[in-house]
């Protein structure tokens, strides 16, 4: 059976290793669950753009919507503080799966690692547009995957920005290009343009190379299966990787972006996943045996989320194939590592 929806009532306190304040991320309960619905596709559709083309208006703009986030009352869902939970609450076990509770929720490490994170973003995204009254608006998506994409996007490096973030990698601020395999250890190259190059190998490898649903999105997790079966190769590199590099290495967990329960709290979370589930659609989309399953275990899988009118609504993994039914796109860029042979 599918992995059910959370019990919002049941929820806990997170499991974080040497956090020095405790921190409760539940997410507020509410009297009704609707079962969402796709609304109709609009006729224009969201456009995510790459974070190292935008405009400054656009920068202005997503600024001004981040801000605006910032300062909804304590207890509205879509205050920024408690999207960051929502990342918190279904990575730390904080949950139980519904009928086991022994069993911890845990959305990573599994098939259920994109469409979670697909779900999140895309009530986000919706969010902001709501609260500066823009339907078209979409976040900028991290272009990692590109050269002169590999590196922290400069918008989010401006100190009055509310996009930016001080608990981040000192090291790693722009121009540092990063280093797809990092492990911990800064690489002693100099040569930017082989860091590069063998970023541009490891994208292969993780996505053009890998011809299994289960190798690509993870393994089978269902209702009962104890948590973390086993991840999906982008998941892993780069998806953790970068994750990693950004957080700042003098914090007791690799706070910010280095650790679970806070990742949410840096706007570059956003646009790291706008980008990785793009990986996703472009992997669907390279044919043959790279198929997403059909297996109903994983299409009614579901969650719950508080979408961008307060309502708190019950997604399906099946609702979130196909990002153009939900209402965007992405800005059509090169990709530059599709024949790059490892
Ligand atoms: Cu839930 Cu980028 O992780």
């Amino acid at each position: 059976a599918p992995i059910q929806a959370p019990d919002l009532s049941k929820c806990g306190p997170p499991n974080i290793d040497s956090v020095i304040i405790p921190i409760n991320c539940c997410p507020p309960i509410s009297s009704t669950i609707v079962d969402y619905k796709l609304p109709p596709v609009p006729n224009k559709l969201r456009v995510r753009p790459a974070a190292h083309l935008v405009t400054d208006d656009y920068v202005a703009k997503y600024n001004k919507a981040v801000s605006l986030m910032k300062a909804l009352p304590e207890d509205d869902p879509r205050r920024f503080m408690k999207q960051a939970h929502v990342h918190c609450a279904y990575c730390n076990g904080a949950f139980d799966q519904v009928g086991y509770t022994d069993l911890e929720l845990q959305v990573h490490f599994s098939w259920l690692f994109f469409p979670l994170h697909r779900w999140y973003v895309y009530f986000y995204e919706r969010i902001l547009g709501k609260l500066i009254d823009d339907p078209t608006f979409a976040l900028p998506f991290w272009n990692f995957d590109t050269p002169l994409g590999m590196q922290i996007p400069a918008m989010f490096t401006d100190k009055n920005s509310s996009i930016y973030n001080k608990l981040r990698n000192p090291n790693h601020q722009p121009p540092t290009v990063m280093d797809l395999n990092w492990s911990g250890t800064d690489s002693t190259t100099t040569n930017n343009d082989e860091l590069i190059a063998a970023n541009l190998k490891t994208m292969y490898r993780q996505v053009v190379a890998v011809k299994k649903a289960n190798l690509f999105l993870g393994e089978a997790y269902r209702a009962g299966d104890a948590s973390s079966p086993g991840q999906g190769s982008v998941e892993g590199v780069p998806h953790t990787v970068i994750h990693k590099w950004s957080g700042d290495p003098n914090q007791p967990n690799g706070e910010d972006m280095g650790n679970f329960y806070p990742s949410g709290r840096d706007s570059l979370f956003y646009s790291l996943h706008a980008n990785v589930e793009k990986l996703w659609t472009i992997w669907t989309g390279l044919g043959g045996t790279r198929k997403n399953p059909t297996d109903t275990d994983w299409l009614d899988a579901a969650f719950l989320f508080y979408d961008e009118n307060k309502q708190l609504v019950r997604v399906k993994v099946g609702d979130c194939l196909d990002e153009k039914k939900m209402g965007y796109t992405f800005q059509e860029v090169a990709i530059p590592w599709h024949e790059t042979l490892p």
